[in-house]
Formats: C-alpha cells, sequence, structure tokens
C-alpha cells in the first residue's frame, strides 16, 4: 500500500467492485500490472473466454465506452453494450412508486433480467442533482450491486469515476520527472453544472498515491471529506500552481459541502480561472491534464491543449489500460 493510502480499509484485490483505489488492493502492483498489460495488452486473452461484460449507458460517453470495450476485447471477453435512454423501456428507479407515468420497467426487474446475460456489470449513471443524499449514496449503482449477483464497476457514477482516476495515475507514473511530482488540480469556469465524480476521484487517487497534492478552488466549491479528507483547498490559484509538475484541470458544480443548499448548482464563471499560458508560466513546466470532453478556451486555452506539455491524448489512451487491469482482476476473481 502506497504512503497515503488511508480513506477506506485496505482490501485484498478480490474485486467484486470497482468505485475506490482500495478495490486495486496495493496501487504500486496495479500500476507495475497496467505497465505489463501495456507491453502486451492480449497477455490475458484466455482469461475472457466465453465471459460476457455487459456495459449499461444511463448517460453519453466516448472515450469509457470505447474503451471498457476494447480492454474486455483485450482479455477475450464478449461484449454487450446498452444505452438504457436509445431502446430500452424506460426505467423506474425508486421503490414504492406508482407506475403510472412513462416508466415502463422498473430497475429491481430490469438489473437481475440483465444480468442474466452477462458475467461482469459497467454501469455508466451520473449525479442527478435532484437530492444529494441519492447522489451521494449512489442509489442506483448501489441497486446494481445489490441485486445482480455479478460483480460491478463504476464507469463514472455518481460521486466518482475510478476508471478515469485510474488512468490519470498511470499517466502521471509513465511521465513524472521526480519521484514525488507536485500535481494540482484546478476547478475552471464550465457553462453547464457538472458533477464532482471526476474531481472526487482524482482528489481521492491523488491522495492514495505518492505525489504532493493540492487542489485549488473559488470559494463553495470544497470537495466532500470522503474523497479529500481534511484537505483543504487553496483559493489562491496562481499560489497553487507554483512549482506544479502536472496540472489537472476540470470543472465541478458546488459539492454542496460548505453551501447544502447550492449542491449542484453553477456558482462561479469567473473566465479568470481559464488555464492558458500565463497560468502554466507559474509551474515547473508542468504538463496539463484534462479527463476530456474539454470545452476548449473556457476550462483550457487552445495553445495549452496543444502544447507538446498537454497529455490529454496519451491520458485518454490509457484509459484502455486501466479497464484492462480492472476487468482481468474481476475476472480473475468470478
Ligand atoms: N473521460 C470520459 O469518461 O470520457 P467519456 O465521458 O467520453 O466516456
Amino acid at each position: 500500500m502506497l504512503k497515503n493510502q488511508k480513506f477506506h480499509d485496505f482490501k485484498l484485490p478480490d474485486m467484486q467492485t470497482f468505485l475506490y483505489p482500495a478495490d486495486l488492493g496495493d496501487l504500486r502492483k496495479a500500476l507495475d500490472e497496467a505497465a505489463e498489460i501495456k507491453q502486451d495488452r492480449y497477455k490475458h486473452q484466455q482469461l475472457g473466454h466465453n465471459k460476457t461484460a455487459l456495459l449499461i449507458f444511463f448517460n453519453n460517453s466516448l472515450r469509457t465506452r470505447l474503451s471498457t470495450q476494447k480492454a474486455a476485447l483485450n482479455l477475450g471477453m464478449n461484449v454487450i453494450v446498452l444505452d438504457i435512454n436509445q431502446g430500452a423501456w424506460k426505467l423506474e428507479t425508486e421503490r414504492g412508486v406508482i407506475m403510472d407515468g412513462d416508466k415502463s420497467e422498473h430497475l429491481l426487474e430490469a438489473i437481475p433480467v440483465m444480468s442474466s446475460y452477462c458475467d461482469i456489470i459497467g454501469v455508466r449513471t451520473f449525479a442527478r442533482f435532484e437530492n444529494r443524499e441519492d447522489d451521494y449514496s449512489e442509489s442506483i449503482l448501489r441497486q446494481f450491486i445489490r441485486h445482480s449477483g455479478k460483480p460491478v464497476f463504476s464507469m463514472e457514477s455518481a460521486t466518482v469515476h475510478p476508471l478515469q482516476a485510474f488512468a490519470d495515475l498511470i499517466t502521471i507514473e509513465e511521465y513524472k520527472k521526480t519521484a514525488r511530482p507536485k500535481v494540482v488540480m484546478t476547478w475552471a469556469p464550465h457553462p453547464k453544472a457538472l458533477p464532482q465524480a471526476v474531481p472526487n476521484s482524482f482528489a481521492q487517487w491523488m491522495l492514495a498515491a505518492d505525489v504532493d497534492f493540492v487542489y485549488t478552488c473559488p470559494e463553495g466549491y470544497e470537495l466532500d471529506a470522503q474523497f479529500v479528507g481534511d484537505l483543504k483547498p487553496e483559493y489562491d490559484q496562481a499560489k497553487a500552481f507554483a512549482n506544479a509538475d502536472f496540472v489537472y484541470a476540470k470543472n465541478w458544480s458546488c459539492p454542496g459541502v460548505t453551501l447544502p443548499d447550492k449542491y449542484g448548482q453553477i456558482l462561479s464563471k469567473d473566465m479568470s480561472w481559464m488555464v492558458d499560458s500565463d497560468h502554466m508560466a507559474l509551474t515547473n513546466n508542468a504538463f496539463f491534464m484534462h479527463c476530456l470532453p474539454v470545452r476548449r478556451n473556457m476550462i483550457v486555452s487552445d495553445d495549452v491543449i496543444e502544447a507538446p506539455t498537454s497529455l490529454v491524448i496519451p491520458e485518454a489512451a490509457n484509459r484502455e489500460i486501466s479497464a484492462t487491469v480492472v476487468l482481468k482482476r474481476m475476472l480473475q476473481a468470478i
């Protein structure tokens, strides 16, 4: 286990679920496994023979959809992809509701039916911003975990995006120039209210890894303690950027920690937070990272994302590697 891994109990990698860094066990071993898979991504082709991955999307995706399918194919699995909102029955997710509206099927029947066709389930289901408690309890994903009887992994759910954060960590491991780099996650403006899943996971994984992690945001955007522990944000973005080796930009809406009544809302569109070359000049010639998709000239300027120090493409490519490690671990646990 790495030095700062502390937010969840240490677990052996007999993975039935994948939401948090602790689900992978020793992160050093997971990174070594990722490097080995990158050398030969088809090495474990036999592991998935006659096994089926079902990837269920309640929300849009480009990278997760493609990279997770590719990972399953790397392991010799069959893959079924279901876009719930395109062709499936509209699903009710709350128990006790009189289903006299437009929702024809309940998740409580749909989950065991879907699980009967597969061996491992991936679910993408974003925060709905209707109720913080529902979102922060991962109510939809938890129903899959409870009622499917199959290993379940988050492909970005209400509060976490672990496949992204693991790919980000793999990328930092590949590009770091010092043993313990300074990694800065910065809030940046966006026209729409976005979930906190990516920043939550990125912070949680960085705090579990061997890096010096700082996050910076305007007041009101403080992240939940279950992901950042007692780490407080640096509100002065310029101060945070000093000596940074990696800058990770991301927008998120109000997490409702210090302002509970503002949960899921946009508190600021301050364009001075956009990452441009003046910001990057404050750093230690830092690499730029973003999970994509990104709004150019809102989150990051054209010149920064197009610079040789931009890692957005290798980072996205590493999504195949993180997903291959996770599916491999899950296949080994079946
Ligand atoms: N970064 C990421 O998860 O991309 P998609 O939403 O396109 O899958």
